[in-house]
């Protein structure tokens, strides 16, 4: 019986993309049961759409208090049978109600090489224009799993990514979505088959 996942998303989903492709052509031995959203404007519930994949929008002033909002995402993964969840730009924080309901099976993509950019408040073009307005010769991505901090779980994998003197915003950002892409679905492959590391 092969894995589900959930996926967590707020925005464009080409993360999710990427994972649902990698599911399609067989690369990661699993199936995306869910995709959740705290947005319903998120594009990538359109990409979930397209591909049958069931979703749900959490959003958050539907609920009195992010556990509130907690206790209907762990609803929803039970109601789907998920064994884990991936977080591709997913803006909210977890609450303890799914952090130990999912301990070590939740896993975030962070476009920076964690501890610097992260945290409170960094996430999207805030990371990258401070790394350019920095000059930093590098920056990076991070997949590490999900504690009840904010970017603080173990880590899994870093990759740097160079910075060139001539990157603009969208050059650097493009640059850092193909490592983003090509890490999620490794990453995901390799917890499906067992072989993760932290
Ligand atoms: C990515 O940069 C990811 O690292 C961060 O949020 C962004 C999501 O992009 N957590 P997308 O919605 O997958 O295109």
């Amino acid at each position: 019986m092969s894995l589900k996942f959930a996926v967590l998303i707020s925005g464009g989903g080409t993360n999710l993309q990427a994972l649902i492709d990698a599911v399609e052509s067989g690369h990661i031995p699993a199936q995306i049961t869910l995709v959740v959203s705290d947005r319903e404007d998120a594009y990538g519930l359109e990409r979930a759409k397209k591909h049958n994949i069931p979703s749900v929008v959490l959003k958050r002033g539907d609920y009195d208090s992010a556990a509130k909002r907690d206790e209907a995402l762990a609803q929803a993964l039970e109601n789907h049978n998920a064994d884990f969840v991936m977080l591709a730009g997913y803006l909210s924080i977890l609450t303890e109600t799914v952090v130990k309901k999912y301990e070590k099976r939740i896993i975030n993509i962070h476009p920076a090489l964690i501890p610097n950019y992260a945290g409170k408040g960094y996430y999207g073009d805030k990371i990258h224009t401070e790394v350019l307005q920095n000059k930093d010769k590098a920056t990076g991505v991070t997949l590490h799993f999900v504690d009840t901090g904010v970017d603080s779980g173990p880590i899994i994998i870093q990759e740097r990514i160079p910075v060139f003197e001539v990157d603009t915003l969208e050059s650097l950002k493009s640059r850092i979505h193909s490592v983003e892409h090509r890490l999620i679905v490794d990453t995901a492959k390799k917890y499906c088959e067992g072989s993760l590391s932290v």
